[in-house]
């Protein structure tokens, strides 16, 4: 097997870890084919923020043009100072607080995307002493499965995201006598990482059931969010995502016509498979009938497997010695700090250079301080 990344060993020998290394080269070939794809179909991208708010990759995003789905003041404030527009910056989340609120105002963000009546209400109340009328749209919940983690499911009926369509009705009547909001479109999110196309082909039905009824009560709807989602593979690093196929689809299926605009918020197939975390071992050490990798990268540097018992697939660039198996821990006091259970690697030592890869998105933004560790650092091929 060929490691794309052992042209950076003697680099990262020379590096402390543990660090997430991104390839911006993989970065900007991701984004000229998401950029490639969306235009063909008009379809415009509005980059979700959460999977990877590092400023440099912020910055890169930004130059194609992207928009930025921001969750708090703090993303949305970022997206601003890394050069996405303010009007292309959308504010969506359950629990969007008065002072995001008006930040967001001041700020003339592009729309918010609301998940509640009670939501709607304050937000008409703030932009009305804001002097100003705020743009929205209806995030529905479409009561789909989205068939990944439960944890990554959100758009059926138990979660706690979206209006629910029962409700729709008494919402749209609502927002008729709210002077200080205006409708501007619906926003779909059915889950992240998903790898059945048919799940996409659902919320296109889904769509198009719910402008129909839309048009029934005479509302006109500029905007057409279908959310992220789209699933990467990770046991394939160098793969890339599916976006041909993606963007075809949601063109194909979704009815828009010239006067509206359909988007698309991508976050974890645009960043993750431009990043790994690069981590040393530290001990070799004998189990009962396992043999443990410790390493000095844990789960304050990357939660997902120990949160959504993911799979990241992990490379020895230090050996091409024979294959064993180990299991893959950090240092971590919890037995979840466990990365990988009896997985296949060249024959290690202490030293090594490990390679998590795959963890370009939801990796760094996760990160904590938990054991008082000290946040893992970044370093950009561009520089090396
Ligand atoms: N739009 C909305 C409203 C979202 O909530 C999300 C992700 C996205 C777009 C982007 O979805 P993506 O294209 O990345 O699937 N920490 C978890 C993933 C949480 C996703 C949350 N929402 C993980 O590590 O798998």
């Amino acid at each position: 097997m060929i490691k794309k990344l052992n042209k950076y060993l003697e680099k990262f020998k020379e590096l402390p870890t543990p660090f997430y290394f991104y390839d911006l080269d993989v970065l900007r070939n991701t984004l000229d084919i998401i950029k490639d794809e969306s235009e063909k179909y008009g379809i415009k991208i509005h980059y979700a923020i959460k999977a990877n708010s590092n400023p440099r990759i912020l910055q890169l995003i930004s130059l194609y043009g992207f928009g930025a789905d921001c969750v708090s003041m703090n993303e949305i404030e970022r997206a601003i100072s890394t050069g996405f527009k303010p009007k292309e910056v959308f504010f969506a989340g359950v629990g969007k607080a008065d002072k995001e609120i008006v930040s967001a105002l001041d700020a003339q963000i592009g729309c918010f995307n609301c998940e509640s009546v009670a939501e709607i209400e304050v937000i008409n109340s703030i932009a009305k002493n804001h002097a100003s009328v705020a743009d929205i749209a209806l995030r529905i919940n479409p009561n789909i499965e989205a068939h990944t983690h439960k944890y990554i499911t959100t758009g059926i009926e138990e979660s706690k995201f979206g209006i629910n369509i029962q409700d729709l009705k008494d919402v749209v009547s609502l927002i008729s006598k709210l002077e200080n909001i205006k409708l501007k479109g619906i926003h779909f999110h059915v889950g992240s990482q998903i790898d059945r196309m048919s799940v996409f082909t659902e919320l296109c039905k889904k769509i198009n059931e719910l402008q129909k009824w839309f048009s029934s009560q005479n509302i006109k709807l500029q905007i057409i969010n279908a959310g992220g989602g789209l699933g990467i593979d990770y046991e394939n690093p160098e793969k890339m995502p599916e976006f041909q196929q993606y963007f075809s689809l949601l063109n194909k299926l979704v009815d828009f016509n010239n006067d509206q605009e359909l988007h698309a918020e991508p976050g974890r197939s645009v960043v993750a498979q431009c990043g790994s975390l690069i981590s040393k071992v530290l001990y070799i050490k004998k189990g009962v009938n396992t043999c443990f990798v410790i390493i000095d990268a844990g789960m304050t540097d990357l939660i997902r497997p120990a949160l959504y018992q993911a799979v990241h697939k992990i490379e020895n660039l230090s050996s091409d010695g024979k294959i064993f198996r180990y299991d893959i821990v950090g240092p971590i006091c919890e037995s979840s700090d466990t990365f990988a259970k009896d997985t296949e690697l060249n024959e290690t030592s202490r030293g090594d250079i490990i390679a998590i890869r795959s963890a370009g998105a939801y990796g760094e933004v996760m990160a904590s301080r938990y054991n008082l560790r000290d946040l893992p650092y970044s370093v950009f091929s561009d520089d090396i």
